[in-house]
């Protein structure tokens, strides 16, 4: 595999965006190729299998472009599939991603956590594992936040609608004494600036983008796989209607880029 191949990245829509803005930054001169599963959108409320065989399709896909390690911007595609993924590709550098308990349980102060993310994650017992292996004395309380994501693949970011659906989940968590929120879902980091009004100051904000691109760096350079100068290309597909992400890109990455179609 030469150091100079594509990363391949993909989530249920436009939310693995906020992954790969962080391994834009922080790697620019990887080429990246980006697959929003929006023909199959929302993950969160569907199966372990059906989100397996998603996420199998869509690897298969990203391979066969020549993808040299694979990014899967999706709790809840990490949560059902990354285990098969690795069985499948044991030379493959993949990178699943999971909500951020472990930094949660350290950062807080009053001793209880808020997670916002799918039903499909907060379910799995991979998140059940997590919160065995970190949550220590820490109370955890789940809120899975259907619809929301619906409303980010839109582009409704702030609306009234979007700002009403999250104040009544975010308020019991605060009444409950909640200083620590994970963003447990890659959809979400979209509304960061709208949770941020919803909470207050002392109430940390905490998701694992950034976390994600510097495990990929550290599984690149461990293979001598990580692209050297210049900047890398970027190419984006949609299984729904790409005219539709081509329609928010300019909101969610900064800039208007073609977005290809893909029957996969
Ligand atoms: N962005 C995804 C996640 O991180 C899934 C959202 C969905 O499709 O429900 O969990």
């Amino acid at each position: 595999m030469a150091s100079d191949a594509p990363v391949g990245v993909f989530d249920s829509g436009v939310g693995g965006l906020s992954v790969l803005r962080e391994i834009r930054q922080l790697l620019p001169a990887e080429s990246l190729l980006y697959v929003a599963d929006s023909g199959h959108v929302p993950y969160g409320e569907k199966s372990p299998d059906y989100i397996r065989a998603r996420s199998l399709a869509i690897s298969e896909f990203l391979l066969g472009q020549g993808a040299k390690a694979l990014v899967l911007a999706c709790n809840t595609a990490t949560a059902a599939a990354v285990a098969e993924l690795r069985g499948r590709y044991p030379q493959l550098p993949i990178i699943g991603m999971e909500p951020a308990v472990k930094p949660a349980a350290a950062a807080t102060r009053s001793g209880v956590v808020g997670v916002l993310a799918t039903t499909g994650t907060l379910k799995s017992a991979k998140f059940a594992a997590l919160l065995d292996r970190f949550a220590g004395n820490v109370r955890v309380i789940t809120r899975p936040c259907p619809g929301l994501v619906e409303r980010i693949e839109a582009g409704e970011l702030n609306g009234a609608g979007t700002r009403e659906l999250l104040r009544s989940w975010v308020e019991p968590l605060l009444a409950e004494g909640c200083d620590t929120l994970i963003l447990g879902c890659t959809h979400y980091p979209f509304i960061k600036p709208l949770l941020r009004e919803l909470v207050p100051a002392s109430v940390s904000l905490i998701d694992t983008g950034a976390a994600v691109a510097r495990r990929l760096r550290q599984l690149l350079a461990e293979r001598d796989l990580l692209a050297v100068g210049g900047e890398g290309k970027l190419r984006f597909w949609s299984t729904g209607r790409p005219e539709e992400m081509a329609a928010v890109l300019p909101r969610l990455w900064g800039e208007a880029l073609p977005v290809e179609a893909l029957l996969a």
